[in-house]
């Protein structure tokens, strides 16, 4: 068998979409290596939603080479696939000679094509197509990165095009994937004794909101009033028919994120305590210019529903940090909201402009050293935020489920809370797969240590 070395940069629906790589490769001929320098074929699946991450695209695709011609002597065949492949497309190839191999983020399941192309004798191969088509449907996935936690994509694209963000750019129209495929899914990946699914799209709120669901709703059983499939609606199905113990999903959008889900969130104890809404900026100026379609009031209002609720949960958001003409006062704004919101988590980015996007036309008038001023007076603030928060679970018993070894010590492993907070433990007799009852015994700054409760042993296994 031949031999693929992947590298995957930016969010989970590119580790997902890795995934779906790993399995078209397969079916191709190569199998997955973690050394570069035995590849045949090194694939860089990219992100390009800031801008750093897009010039360490072209920096690593030459440091790799230059491990393999260390280590044999001849380098392999470099592909990039990803949001740099789709957006930067044929230019690739100008920027670096080494690429033979550019795949667009929707064309994933073309790569034995391609790769037939370039053992035909073709210089280079190069698909970039995006779909218009509302919905999109899945192949089921044979290997994952995990044996316990599962990707499902239910919505790919972003129709929001909010001013800063390449992503409706390099991931297209908002597609919705059916219920129907989504519910088998879950299902199949229960039959593998998955513990967690974990849905993810870029706005997972609009889930469905494209129409063309009521075929699949009426196959499924009414469970909603109406006639269109929500995320909601979807949510309660994945909660009430699979019988996956634990359901997460990322990300929520404050303008579509409806609190009556917060509700069916209550209702259900596998629907996790988590929700991630990244409000982006504290400032109803800023939101306008970055046309997220909400003020700060109304995000507020969406968060105390969430604080309301009969469920403790988790908050987390993303914020981005000297947006153009962001002055002192916008940004204590933002300073403001978060101590109010107080985060459980918070990412927070220097704002970089975009190729294609609004925001790239304004002038980028906050300088570089005023946006890590701002960034570090605001990860201050959210550190002793933080550390608040997880102090809630000292002495504690929390809910784990154990995904892997630490990268801290091999005696022990690491798990997620129910509300997907890191959590490292002395291994004794559980295994991964496992859920089980951690009693919480030291706060670190992103992540909790604790042991394993013997009386409550394993819950779910
Ligand atoms: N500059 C900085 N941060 C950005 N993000 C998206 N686009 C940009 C940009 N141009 C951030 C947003 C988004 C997260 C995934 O990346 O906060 O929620
Ligand atoms: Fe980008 Fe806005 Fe879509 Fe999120 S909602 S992916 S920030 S355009």
């Amino acid at each position: 068998m031949k031999k693929v070395y992947i590298e995957t940069h930016g969010c989970q629906m590119n580790a997902h979409d890795t995934e779906k790589a790993v399995y078209a490769l397969a079916t191709a001929g190569y199998e997955q290596t973690t050394e570069p320098a035995a590849a045949d074929l090194v694939l860089l699946n990219t992100c390009m939603v800031r801008e750093k991450p897009e010039q360490k695209v072209f920096k690593r695709i030459e440091y790799l080479k230059h491990v393999q011609l260390r280590a044999v002597g001849k380098a392999a065949t470099f592909g990039v696939m990803g949001c740099v492949a789709q957006a930067v497309a044929e230019r690739v190839f100008d920027r670096s000679r080494d690429v033979k191999l550019v795949l667009g983020t929707q064309s994933i399941s073309k790569l034995p094509n391609l790769l037939k192309q370039l053992d035909q004798g073709f210089e280079q191969a190069i698909d970039v197509t995006l779909t218009k088509d509302a919905e999109f449907s899945e192949i089921d996935l044979t290997s994952r990165r995990s044996p316990s936690v599962a990707y499902i994509s239910i919505i790919e694209g972003c129709n929001k095009f909010c001013s800063y963000c390449i992503v409706p750019y390099t991931r297209g129209r908002e597609r919705s994937r059916s219920a129907v495929s989504i519910l088998e899914e879950a299902q199949s990946l229960a039959n593998q004794n998955y513990k967690e699914i974990y849905l993810l799209g870029q706005n997972v709120n609009s889930y469905g909101l494209s129409g063309k669901y009521r075929g699949n709703v009426s196959k499924l059983g009414r469970i909603y009033e109406g006639d269109d499939m929500t995320f909601a609606a979807l949510l309660e199905l994945l909660a009430q028919k699979s019988e996956i113990p634990r359901i997460k999903y990322a990300t929520s959008y404050p303008r579509d994120f409806d609190p009556e889900l917060v509700k069916i969130m209550d209702s259900y104890d596998n629907l996790c305590e988590w929700i991630h809404l990244p409000a982006q900026s504290g400032s109803d100026r800023i939101l306008k210019m970055m046309r997220r379609g909400y003020s700060v009031s109304e995000y507020m209002q969406k968060i105390n529903a969430i604080k309301r609720a009969k469920k403790d949960y988790s908050i987390t958001g993303d914020i981005i940090v000297g947006f153009p003409g962001e002055t002192e006062e916008d940004f204590l704004a933002t300073m403001q909201m978060v101590a109010e919101v107080e985060y459980d988590g918070l990412f927070i980015f220097e704002y970089s402009a975009r190729p294609n996007t609004a925001a790239s036309a304004l002038t980028d008038s906050v300088s570089p050293a005023l946006k890590t001023d701002r960034l570090m007076r605001l990860l201050e603030l959210q550190n002793r935020i933080q550390n608040l928060r997880y102090n809630r679970y000292l002495e504690k018993e929390v809910e784990v489920l154990v995904e892997g070894v630490s990268s801290k010590s091999d005696d022990e492993y690491m798990g997620h809370t129910r509300c997907n907070k890191t959590v490292n433990f002395p291994k004794s007799d559980s295994s991964i797969g496992d859920i089980l009852k951690v009693k919480i015994d030291k706060i670190g700054k992103n992540s909790m240590r604790g042991n394993i409760v013997p009386a409550q042993g394993v819950i779910w296994n």
